[in-house]
């Protein structure tokens, strides 16, 4: 038994305004009590707990549920901060090349080791992520994943025309390719295979339909892939699927889209793209630092919302600048001041934690810090550095802590990350 002594803070439900202190739970004096991995209690640090409980004491920091970034691709940690214009020159001088490295294994294994080390000085504890073409890329990411303990989504992109040849598959072995991944892999350990066609401009129709096929066949696995990011690639779908009607319609009519469909970017829906998604319960992935980055415009959160879009956060690492979770959201800040929204502290630090894990339908065993769920945890520094602990000082609400974290924090205010109830972040290797 161990238990985590700190101001605990987790979310119950979305926060509907600013002052939403319902949707919420935070114990100033706090304490998780931790088993086999698993939460088995939380409350006032101040009652009863197991005399032997080791007592880990986080004060005065706080104690959260480990972040979570439902989009980002492990193939493209060298990628970060490539001097491209928009998307398709992005992806084509720059990420296609890179990205056939991981043909080979030992590659693979290597930029595995870093990721998960990257995303564990991050604080976040689960991810989505693409990997490459190649198998031993998939085998890499979720190795790796399990040496750790770690709730990870994965899959290999299925890809076979508009990329080099070397990051290429076919119809047929991305087929069998992502079928043996899912058997290898799906449901051993904290490992979720996800169907992964990369976008409808590198797959053929035949492509397109084994996907379905797939996502017939394995009804309960996760989908991702990205849909309208980039004016140029929006066309240049359109272009190659010219009886779809629009980007949606292209994986809605091979029957991609539902509730464990995760769509990045979703930036210039028409209307009836919008309502599609909503109707299909599919999730819009909310990519700010990638967007701004690559230059693909302004994700309107309000108009997903209000039509019932499912929306998650994340990062998209390498079109993404940064691993961090706070940084992304201190970005997508940012992108809806520019649209004239408002993003609520309180609402977030939901985004980052039970957000994404209702949008990544994992809520039943992360993203919250109660009994029963999984023991990922992350713990924080408001006044990391020494700016932050200057401007600590004038902060006396809680939400102006949260969004002092969020618009001033990255890794260096992560203190410590929990997998399972273990902490990893001050294993790491210096
Ligand atoms: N669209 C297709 N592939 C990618 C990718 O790797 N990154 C981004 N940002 N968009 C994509
Ligand atoms: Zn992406």
């Amino acid at each position: 038994m161990k238990i985590l002594r700190g101001r605990v803070l987790t979310f119950v439900s979305e926060p509907q305004a600013r002052d939403d202190h319902g949707s919420y739970r935070y114990i100033e004096d706090g304490a998780v009590e931790i088993e086999n991995g698993r939460i088995v209690r939380v409350g006032a640090f101040e009652g009863a707990h197991a005399p032997d409980a080791r007592i880990i004491d986080h004060r005065p920091h706080l104690i959260l549920p480990g972040f979570i970034d439902p989009h980002i691709h492990f193939p493209q940690m060298q990628v970060i901060g490539a001097y491209a214009g928009a998307l398709l020159e992005w992806l084509n001088t720059y990420t296609f090349v890179e990205e056939q490295r991981f043909a080979d294994g030992a590659h693979a294994e290597r930029i595995a080791s870093r990721f998960f080390d990257e995303l564990i000085r991050h604080g976040t504890t689960t991810a989505a992520a693409y990997c490459s073409v190649h198998p031993q890329s998939v085998d890499a990411f979720f190795g790796e994943a399990e040496k750790r303990e770690m709730l990870m989504v994965g899959g290999k992109v299925m890809m076979d025309r508009n990329a080099p040849p070397g990051l290429c598959d076919t119809p047929q072995s991305g087929y069998d390719d992502t079928k043996a991944g899912i058997e290898k892999w799906h449901g051993r350990g904290r490992a979720h295979y996800a169907i992964t066609p990369r976008f409808a401009i590198t797959s053929t129709h035949e492509q397109m339909a084994m996907a379905e096929a797939l996502a017939k066949e394995f009804p309960d696995l996760h989908i991702q892939t990205h849909v309208s990011e980039n004016l140029a690639e929006i066309a240049y779908a359109n272009e190659l699927y010219p009886n779809f009607g629009d980007y949606v319609g292209i994986y809605e009519k091979y029957h991609l889209l539902g509730p464990k469909t995760l769509l990045g970017h979703c930036i210039h829906l028409t209307h009836r793209e919008t309502e599609v998604l909503s109707e299909t319960k599919s999730v819009a992935v909310f990519c700010p630092t990638s967007n701004l980055f690559i230059g693909s415009g302004l994700f309107d959160y309000d108009r997903q919302h209000e039509r019932g879009v499912r929306i998650a956060t994340a990062t998209d690492v390498g079109g993404g600048s940064s691993y961090s979770m706070l940084r992304t959201m201190d970005e997508g800040y940012k992108v809806m001041q520019l649209r004239g929204q408002r993003l609520t502290p309180l609402r977030s630090f939901y985004h980052m934690t039970l957000g994404n894990a209702r949008a990544m339908s994992l809520e039943d065993r992360i993203g919250s810090i109660a009994p029963g769920m999984e023991a990922d945890i992350v713990v924080l520094n408001s006044g990391a550095t020494p700016q932050m602990k200057l401007r600590m000082e004038t902060v006396d609400t809680l939400e102006q802590e949260l969004f002092l974290l969020q618009t001033c924090g990255d890794d260096r205010a992560v203190v410590e990350t929990y997998v399972m109830g273990k902490p990893m972040k001050s294993a790491l290797p210096a």
